[in-house]
Parts: C-alpha cells; sequence; structure tokens
C-alpha cells in the first residue's frame, strides 16, 4: 500500500484488511462542510501566530473555497484509501495548493480535536433541525385541541376507564412532554458550545495558537475547552444528544401507540387521512397506520443507538481511543430517523379526524363517574374513606343490575347510605365531572383553556 499521513516512521502503507476497518469516510464525509469551516479558522490562527504570511494566508483560504465548491458539486470526494473526512480533505488541499502550501496547514492541529469539534457543529445544527421539527409537531397538536375544545373521552389508567378527560387535555398532555424534549435540546446546545479545537492529539499546541478565536471563528458561544485532555477524549455530549433522541422517540412511540389504538374497529376514537396512511397488498379494505408503527418501531432504533453508544464509551481510558470511531453512526442515525419521521408524524396528527360522538359515548362508561360520587360526599362532609366506600357500593349494585350510574334509582341511592340524596345526580354528568375539576392542571374546559393559552405563547419564544 501507499505511504500514509504518518509516512516517516513507516516502511509499508497498510494493509488492505486495515484499510477496509479503518475507514470512517463513507460516514463521516458529512462532516466535510464543517472540517473545511475548522480549517479556515485554523489558517486564519496560523496567520496570527506568524506561521501564514498574509499572502499564504489568502491563498489558503482560496483553496479552501475551491476545495468546498467541489465537494459541494461532488467533484471531489473521500476514498477508502482517504481513511477519513480530515485526511481527503487533506489531500484535497494538497492537490489544489501544492505541497508546500497544503503541507503546512495541519500544523498545531490533530485528527483528534478535528473531529471532536466538527461533530459538535454537525450535532449542533441539527438539534436545531429537530427542534423546528418538534415545535410543527407541537403546533398541529395545539391544533388538534384547539379544534375540540369540549370533547369528552374516556381518560384511562392501567388502559382501564378511570374519569372522564377532555381530549384537548389528553392531547395537550403530550405537548407538554415535547416541550421538555425541545428544552433539553436547547439545554443541551448551551452545554455542547464550547470548542475543543486547539486541543492537539490531547496535550495542546505549543505554536501559540489562539483556540479562543478559533472558537469565536466556528460559533462556540462558549469558547475553547479548558482543558485539552478532555476536549479530546469526552463524548458525553453524543451520549447526551443520543438520550434526548431517544427520549423524543419513545415519546413520540406513546402517541403512536395510542393512535394505533384509536384507530381499531373496537376504539374508533379517529379516522386517519388516507394521504397518511397505508393499504395492504392483500385486503382491499385495509387502511393501516403505519407512520405510528414506525415511529413505535424507530423508538426502539433511537434506544439502541444510546446504549450502543454508552457501552463504546464505558471504561475507555483518556484522551483519544480509536473506540471512538464508533461514536459517529448511532447519532447520525438517529438526526436521520428523526428528521425523516417528523414530518410523516406531524401530517398524521394534523389530518386524523376525530369522532366526537364515539368518545362522548364512552367518556361515562365503565363507571368513571364514581370518583365523583365520592367526592360530591367528601362536600357533604362524609369522611373519604366512608365515601370511598359508598360509591363502591353503588358500583357494585349497578354491575348486579346491569345498569349505569346515573340510573340508579332515588330509593336505591338511599339503601346504599343515607349521604346519597337525590342531589347526587349533579355529579353524574360528565360535563359535571369535567366543569368541577378546574384547579390549575386539571380536566376542566377552563383549566384546559388556560393551559392551552399557556402552551402557545411558550411555543412562540421556543
Ligand atoms: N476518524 C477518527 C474518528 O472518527 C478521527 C481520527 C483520529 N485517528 C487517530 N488515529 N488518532 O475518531
Amino acid at each position: 500500500g501507499e505511504v500514509k499521513l504518518w509516512g516517516g516512521r513507516f516502511a509499508d502503507g497498510p494493509s488492505e484488511a486495515l484499510e477496509r476497518l479503518s475507514a470512517s469516510v463513507h460516514f463521516d464525509w458529512r462532516l466535510a462542510p464543517y472540517d473545511i469551516a475548522g480549517s479556515r479558522a485554523h489558517a486564519r490562527v496560523l496567520h496570527k501566530a506568524g506561521l501564514l504570511t498574509a499572502d499564504e494566508l489568502e491563498r489558503m483560504l482560496a483553496g479552501l473555497d475551491r476545495l468546498a465548491a467541489d465537494v459541494e458539486d461532488g467533484s471531489f470526494v473521500g476514498t477508502v484509501a482517504d481513511e477519513d473526512v480530515h485526511t481527503a480533505l487533506e489531500r484535497g488541499l494538497l492537490e489544489r495548493l501544492g505541497p508546500d502550501l497544503g503541507g503546512k496547514l495541519r500544523a498545531g492541529r490533530s485528527r483528534n480535536d478535528q473531529v471532536a469539534t466538527l461533530f459538535r457543529m454537525y450535532l449542533r445544527d441539527h438539534a436545531r433541525i429537530i427542534g423546528g421539527l418538534i415545535t410543527e409537531l407541537q403546533e398541529a397538536l395545539v391544533g388538534l385541541a384547539e379544534a375540540h375544545p369540549d370533547v369528552a373521552m374516556p381518560g384511562r389508567t392501567h388502559l382501564q376507564h378511570a374519569q372522564p378527560v377532555l381530549f384537548a387535555h389528553h392531547v395537550l398532555a403530550h405537548v407538554q412532554a415535547l416541550s421538555r424534549n425541545a428544552e433539553r435540546l436547547r439545554q443541551w446546545d448551551e452545554r455542547t458550545a464550547v470548542s475543543p479545537y486547539g486541543s492537539g492529539a490531547l496535550a495542546g499546541s505549543s505554536l501559540g495558537l489562539d483556540p479562543q478565536a478559533v472558537a469565536a471563528d466556528l460559533g462556540f458561544e462558549h469558547g475553547s475547552a479548558a482543558n485539552s485532555i478532555d476536549g479530546t477524549a469526552s463524548r458525553d455530549f453524543v451520549a447526551e444528544f443520543a438520550f434526548i433522541t431517544a427520549m423524543i422517540g419513545v415519546d413520540l412511540s406513546r402517541i403512536a401507540e395510542e393512535v394505533i389504538i384509536w384507530n381499531t374497529k373496537e376504539f374508533s376514537f379517529v379516522t386517519l387521512h388516507d394521504a397518511f396512511s397505508t393499504g395492504s397488498s392483500i385486503m382491499p379494505q385495509k387502511k393501516n397506520p403505519d407512520i405510528a408503527e414506525l415511529a413505535r418501531g424507530k423508538s426502539g432504533r433511537l434506544i439502541g443507538n444510546l446504549t450502543g453508544l454508552l457501552a463504546t464509551l464505558k471504561a475507555l481510558p483518556l484522551a483519544y481511543n480509536r473506540d471512538l470511531q464508533e461514536d459517529k453512526e448511532p447519532v447520525f442515525d438517529s438526526c436521520d430517523q428523526l428528521e425523516v419521521l417528523l414530518p410523516a408524524f406531524t401530517g398524521m396528527m394534523a389530518t386524523l379526524t376525530v369522532n366526537r360522538e364515539r368518545m362522548a359515548e364512552l367518556a361515562p362508561a365503565g363507571f368513571s363517574l364514581a370518583t365523583d360520587v365520592a367526592e360530591w360526599l367528601v362536600r357533604q362532609g362524609v369522611p373519604f374513606r366512608v365515601a370511598h366506600e359508598v360509591a363502591g357500593e353503588c358500583v357494585k349494585v349497578c354491575e348486579k343490575e346491569g345498569v349505569e350510574l346515573d340510573q340508579l334509582t332515588d330509593e336505591q341511592f338511599h339503601a346504599i347510605s343515607e349521604h346519597l340524596t337525590p342531589e347526587v345526580r349533579s355529579v353524574l354528568t360528565v360535563s359535571g365531572s369535567l366543569a368541577s375539576r378546574d384547579g390549575r392542571g386539571g380536566t376542566a374546559p377552563s383549566a384546559v383553556a388556560a393551559q392551552l393559552a399557556e402552551v402557545k405563547s411558550d411555543l412562540v419564544k421556543q
């Protein structure tokens, strides 16, 4: 083989088997624009340190511009023999500027500080893209809630009917979870705004380069790494990003699972738009919630990307180890998956239709107003322990007689407890039950309207 970057010490180039194992260019090529941006910033500090003349800097930057254009239009690409994106781009520069000038750029930097920096830049850009896609999904969900301000549905715990809630309240619960993910991305971005450039291989540089100037040039608001070993070896920013994307996947999977259930014949709570569902190759009547199923499936993949990455990092000694080359594919994949999933998911949620009659009909079923009976008794001065028992007795009688709570007669109520006067009927309606839960965060229409207003004003700021 041909002698490499480290040619001086080696009599022979790498075996083909090593080259094939070692190559990352097929997946790290997407860092190329960031690598070139890093090279421009590095060239400027080399000039500031007196290691490039003004004329050399100008020719270097022009060469980098040509290289960037050739990368962009595909006329320059890295190959397996280049190993990685950094080496490929150095070859590209040498080809354009000749070895004397092109060979000066590598001074004072290492692929170790380069890759740590570029990876941060790439993920910061994608954190913003994913954050924007989450905002769009939240807007779709807010739209769904707003379009159905008065639709009641069975609220569930253990997937059993628990208490009636507003559909809008339920939908906004998912919006709240997504808001926290959007906030996690912003806080992560803030923490990741530190540049490892200038850390060199691990120990910093002896060439008087200015890492803070590079950091500012590359948009790292919090300057350069305080510790060159940490700068090159830490990957908690990758793990945290992988966690946030996995959490987004998990939260999407929870919405997805509900959409899948709601869309069954048995539930018939929602109907998906034709443009956001799929058919069957054999069963002509089928209309399947594939987007929701893919969301559920991809969440497993996003979790795998996180756990695989943590396993790679576990027990790695400081500083750089080649194991770290395994850090990129999982999170590149997490970005790619979310960036195709979220637009489809948002479209599905924005276009589904809600069967309000079906939801409303089922809202009081399963004795979901039993808690209202108990709380009504408490308001009459009955201790909750007794009230719970009395309401439970009501349910028992209903089950035996095959009736709903509001179908018990005044006599039956009185026979269960003298406290159960006919006035208890005031809470035996879904609308009465909903309206009574009017504290902050409750499911009363007034409380949900307040929540909606709060969410909408937060979304504008997000
Ligand atoms: N391609 C490597 C990575 O992704 C960076 C190169 C560092 N290689 C090295 N032998 N120090 O981590």
